[in-house]
């Protein structure tokens, strides 16, 4: 607006409102009551408030990154740092509002005036992100201290469970059995006295009982003495051939004593073809103790059982003797007829050992009866 109009508009509004007497306002005119006084230094203001020094808006925007800078450097967290970007650097700052100015400069200092603004603007963006550094770094500099591990301290000891090692030993069994074809069964713990001996070709009085007198429930029903009784609940539900390892808790009324307890647990082997001999059971019984053992030296010698023809029992040094651990054998063709197998076609071998007497031989225990003592000094060993 030229300064012509400018005073038109002035004149316009004061004849609206009256202020001014109603004397038309002229810069030159002779006599000027109190009240024209007035008006005419609002006036010169306002001329002047027109015609802006460019070096009047260089010191506003100096003035503006100074106070910008003090404030970026006070700030101590980063919400702080993101309302001074707001208030700052955002559309309503005072940059642009200063920038508005411009209009009102002559057209040369423009471009030095908007030159120096985004300089302003460039020096107040870069302080911003040294600012948001320096916070950063002593965000995870006080995250470090905080969270510093003290490498040498004791650390909270949590005594860790592990497993029996009877039940170690039986994994280990089933483990190897497994790997050479065999799969898992088990069977009852209380029995019938036909899958616990007659079945097994045990005749009502056969002194062989007698090594295996149980306890006899009510019922007439029996605590299983062998895993055996496993053999042949499995070959009446299965057809051959057959290769199954059973593991077990049994139960006998024995005098216990550093190798006998009256319940302790065995592991049953069978295996059932065509054309199986007495060569594949040491064959197999070889492969299983040096998996287990190692070298050991191993002893066998010709025994009895009921249910095997002909039948050994194996050996193993302990305490400086020998220690039966297994009995084993051809299984009798009385067995394979009782399952309904033709023992003209089929033969097979079978064997069970004590795990308790496997543990005593693998781990040297003088008295397998501290495997149920539950004292963990001696459980915590293997
Ligand atoms: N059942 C026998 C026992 O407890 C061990 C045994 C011997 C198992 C010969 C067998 C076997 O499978 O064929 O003394």
């Amino acid at each position: 607006m030229g300064l012509k109009p400018f005073l038109t508009q002035i004149g316009r509004w004061q004849l609206a409102t009256g202020i001014g007497s109603g004397r038309s306002i002229v810069p030159n005119a002779p006599l000027w009551s109190g009240s024209q006084a007035v008006w005419l230094s609002f006036v010169v203001l306002a001329i002047a408030s027109m015609t802006v020094q460019p070096s009047e808006l260089e010191a506003q925007l100096d003035a503006i990154r100074q106070e910008a800078q003090q404030a970026l450097a006070a700030a101590t967290t980063m919400e702080q740092l993101e309302q001074l970007r707001v208030k700052y650097l955002g559309k309503k700052g005072p940059i642009p509002q200063v920038l508005g100015g411009m209009g009102k400069l002559e057209p040369s200092d423009r471009p030095r005036i908007g030159a120096k603004a985004n300089e302003i603007k460039a020096a107040i963006e870069t302080e911003l992100e040294h600012q948001k550094t320096t916070l950063q770094t002593a965000q995870l500099q006080a995250q470090l201290e905080a969270e510093t591990l003290d490498v040498t301290m004791p650390g909270v000891y949590h005594q860790q469970g592990r497993v029996h090692p009877l039940n170690s030993i039986i994994d280990r069994v089933l483990d190897i059995f497994v790997g050479l074809g065999y799969t898992v069964a088990e069977g009852p713990e209380m029995e019938t006295d036909y899958y616990n001996f007659e079945a097994l070709n045990f005749l009502p009085d056969h002194p062989a009982r007698d090594m295996q007198d149980t306890l006899y429930l009510p019922d007439g029903n029996i605590l299983r003495t062998h895993t055996s009784s496993v053999q042949i609940r499995y070959m009446e539900a299965n057809e051959p051939p057959v290769r199954i390892v059973i593991p077990g808790r049994c139960y006998r009324r024995d005098t216990v004593d550093a190798t006998h307890t009256a319940v302790f647990h065995q592991i049953e082997f069978l295996a059932i073809d065509e054309g199986l001999t007495f060569t594949d059971m040491k064959g197999t019984l070889r492969i299983f103790l040096e998996q287990l053992f190692g070298e050991v030296p191993l002893r066998m010698r010709p025994s009895f059982f009921p249910f095997t023809e002909p039948s050994a029992e194996v050996d193993l040094q302990w305490q400086g003797r020998w220690l039966e651990i297994m009995g084993c054998g051809m299984v009798d063709p009385n067995v394979l007829k009782a399952v309904g197998y033709d023992p003209e076609v089929y033969t097979g071998f079978a064997g069970g050992f004590g795990v308790e007497r496997l543990a005593a031989v693998l781990y040297q225990i003088d008295d397998i009866r501290r495997l149920y003592t539950s004292d963990r000094r001696f459980l915590a060993q293997f």
